[in-house]
């Protein structure tokens, strides 16, 4: 039997929560060519908040990957996520990518008594455990589990998923955040959701394309994949700060080192970028770089978005 949408009722769905990178798009306190586009209310530069996927198999039972900011706003715009009775809520698990504030702070808002599952690896379990704020997130409510990488685990509605190291990089607010950068273990990492055989991976940060990343998306039917910077050194020619997209641990799209040259090969069905910085040339709808990026195969990602595997 087939869905108003034409999509089989076992289909796994993904809803695009945010698509901005940390700050969202515009930021707070910046107006680069970008920002004023989007402050200004130009068409062509459509606001986003902070990357967060949902995913379900059933559209009942629901999994936030990461856990943005803007969570409140993102369960109010996207109907799905609605409550369905006093007192409940439709998702039922949230999966960490990530230390940063972008991927955790929207846990400060699920504090209200309804349980739900807490699934990260054990690095990331311990840093919700150093900040005490967290303990809003009572344990008789909030069940918090740390996951192993590369294990599969049955998330709410019996989605198939795995979490796997990424070449990554501490979050800011920890000591000695910029040694390491690009080491491959449980501080950043992405997620393989499998369903009836097809394959697609979420991997909103990046600081290189390893040989195992690559040969682990290879073939993939869809890759939504860190899309924070257009050029490794956009950010200092803006005048908006000093790091490189390389100390930030974020691979860059274009160049020949880039994300668009180095996934080029892999034979992906679907490209998608998410966890775009608002400072990217590739938000303007019509722009360039915009139009390199799809000519490349790429989607740009945006609130709202829908993808069915
Ligand atoms: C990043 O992806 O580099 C972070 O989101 C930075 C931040 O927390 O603002
Ligand atoms: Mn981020
Ligand atoms: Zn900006």
């Amino acid at each position: 039997m087939g869905t108003a949408d034409g999509s089989s009722p076992s289909a796994l769905r993904l809803l695009v929560l945010g698509a901005a990178a940390g700050g969202g798009a515009p930021q707070w306190n910046c107006r680069c060519s970008v920002c004023a586009r989007a402050w200004r209310g130009d068409a062509e530069v459509v606001p986003r908040t902070q990357a967060s996927i949902a995913v379900s198999l059933d559209g009942e039972r629901w999994t936030l990957i990461d856990c943005a900011p803007e969570v409140l706003a993102q369960i109010q715009r996207n109907p799905e996520l609605h409550p369905r009775g006093p007192r409940h809520s439709p998702i039922e698990a949230v999966v960490l990518t990530g230390g940063d504030i972008d991927h955790i702070a929207g846990l400060l808002s699920l504090r209200e008594g309804t349980p739900f599952t807490l699934y990260a690896s054990g690095e990331l379990q311990r840093t919700l455990a150093d900040n005490r704020v967290f303990d809003v997130l009572r344990p008789e409510v909030v069940t918090r589990t740390a996951l192993e990488l590369d294990t599969w685990l049955i998330l709410p509605g019996g989605v198939e998923a795995r979490v796997f190291a990424v070449p990554g990089k501490a979050a800011l607010y920890q000591p000695g955040e910029g040694e390491g950068i690009g080491a491959e273990g449980e501080t950043t990492v992405g997620i393989e959701l499998c369903h009836a055989g097809r394959r697609l991976y979420y991997v909103p940060g990046c600081a290189r394309l390893s040989p195992a990343l690559a040969a682990r998306l290879e073939g993939a039917d869809v890759v939504l994949f860190d899309g924070t910077l257009w050029r490794d050194d956009e950010l200092i020619r803006e005048g908006l700060g000093h790091k490189t997209g390389a100390r930030m641990g974020h691979l860059s799209m274009s160049g020949p080192d880039g994300s668009i040259a180095a996934l080029a090969p892999l034979g992906i069905r679907r490209k998608v970028f998410v966890h775009i910085n608002n400072s990217n040339p590739v938000l303007v709808e019509h722009g360039a770089e915009r139009r390199e990026a799809e000519r490349a195969g790429w989607e740009i990602a945006f609130d709202g978005m829908q993808i069915v595997l």
